[in-house]
């Protein structure tokens, strides 16, 4: 895993044009629309510090067509303003003549913020960078520039253009927080200290079965903890039942539990399973074993023999890293089983690492995130990365580095 981009380090940023591609993506309060946790825009931060003496223009996205939080970065750019020493100032454009004539106007100094990428359909596709630099989207902004680059690190297994395209025709760097999160998750995938211990949990199993093939395979952990639906797919892979309606959405994942039934008989003992689950009966929560489930209600924790179990694994571990929460935890009486686990890792005294917005502010909310080693602002990106996948936004940066090295 050797990143050959270059760096901030590497340019003379003085009075320079610069597009810098963050992702300060952020879950948004249905009711109000109003930015529920904007901790990925204040990892920006070192990046634009950096940038102090240069003109600085930010490109971000906000949701998807179609979805709920897919709104205008108005707000992100009136939170940027609080965390940085710069003016910002916000266009309600991307790439038309508007957005053109506040770029060139953007002095030394200063932040323009563009409205979201994804306003624009280009940004959508998904392509090889090549192609993608031929969108409308980097043929306008391109030569507004004369660097770009990228510290979008959560959103770095996305091959789109505005991290894809630029790349290919501005001289290109990683931000400070995308070199700080891949040297954080470099350590966990390539030194890890022993016992190395993996947490995975959470509703997309799909994102987490491939993780725990790889780190396995390839040796990365010693142990693989899983909770959540994670837990529940490896647990139906030796042949447990769950109660009807459990079942029934088990029966979407048929793949991931074949998948599963191979990794428990290619790497024996090296996944440890619940052997118990906080479940959901009558409003209340009702402790229940493995053995009990067909007849318990819904699984919104695990319980607290599973709790303990993987709680002694994590302490005896010199590494451990975190992805996905172990249930329902935004439920009332639902979170003991994931605090345990964010508790047992900041007490472990090992190099921890947790990803995925739901677990960071978790941790945040319990006053204990400083006491990870890194917490990255990372969900989708950091688990391409474990699971052995290149990421296209980051491949790009190598080769730009490439060229300009030529
Ligand atoms: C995220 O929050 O996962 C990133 O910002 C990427 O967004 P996406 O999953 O909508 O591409
Ligand atoms: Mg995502």
């Amino acid at each position: 895993m050797e990143f050959n981009y270059l760096t901030l380090d590497d340019f003379d940023l003085r009075d320079k044009r610069v597009l810098v591609r963050l992702d300060v993506n952020a879950p948004l309060d249905p009711a109000t629309g109003k930015i529920l946790d904007g901790s990925r825009i204040v990892a920006a931060k070192p990046t634009l510090d950096s940038l102090r003496g240069s003109r600085v223009v930010v490109l971000a996205h906000q949701g998807r067509p179609g979805k709920d939080d897919f709104t205008s970065l108005e707000q992100h750019a009136a939170a940027l303003q609080k965390s940085c020493s710069q003016h910002v100032t916000f266009i309600d454009d991307v790439m038309g003549p508007a957005a053109r004539d506040a770029i060139k106007r953007t002095q030394p100094g200063e932040i323009l913020v563009l409205d979201n990428v994804r306003f624009c359909s280009e940004e959508i596709l998904e392509d090889k960078g090549e192609k993608l630099a031929k969108t409308n989207l980097i043929s306008r902004l391109a030569p507004l520039f004369d660097l770009y680059v990228n510290d979008a690190f959560a959103t770095a297994h996305r091959a789109q253009a505005s991290l894809v395209g630029f790349p290919c025709v501005l001289p290109s760097a990683a931000g400070r927080l995308t070199e700080k999160e891949l040297a954080a998750l470099k350590k966990v995938l390539e030194r890890p200290e022993r016992p190395s211990t993996f947490v995975l949990g959470g509703a997309k199993i799909e994102d987490k079965v491939p993780v725990i093939e790889n780190i396995l395979s390839t040796g990365k952990a010693d142990h693989v903890l899983v909770g959540g639906n994670v837990g529940k797919v490896f647990l139906k892979a030796t042949g447990h039942m769950f109660n009807d309606s459990e079942e029934q959405v088990l029966k979407s994942a048929v793949e991931q539990i074949q998948k599963a039934k191979s990794i428990l008989a290619n790497h024996q003992g090296r996944v440890v399973m619940p052997t118990d689950f906080g479940t959901l009966e009558n409003g209340k929560r009702v402790e229940a074993s493995i053995a009990e489930l067909a007849r318990a209600g819904r699984c919104l924790d695990i319980g607290p023999q599973t709790t303990q179990k993987f709680s002694e694994v994590i302490r005896a571990s010199k590494t451990v890293v975190a992805g996905g929460p172990m249930g329902v935890f935004e439920q009332e009486g639902f979170e003991s089983g994931t605090r345990a686990i964010l508790e047992s890792m900041a007490d472990s005294g090992a190099f921890t690492v947790i990803g995925g917005g739901h677990l960071a502010g978790y941790a945040d909310l319990l006053g204990i995130a400083k006491r990870f080693s890194h917490v990255s602002t990372a969900g989708g990106a950091m688990l391409s990365l474990l699971a052995g996948e290149e990421l296209p936004a980051i491949e790009a940066l190598v080769s730009a580095a490439k060229r300009q090295r030529k």
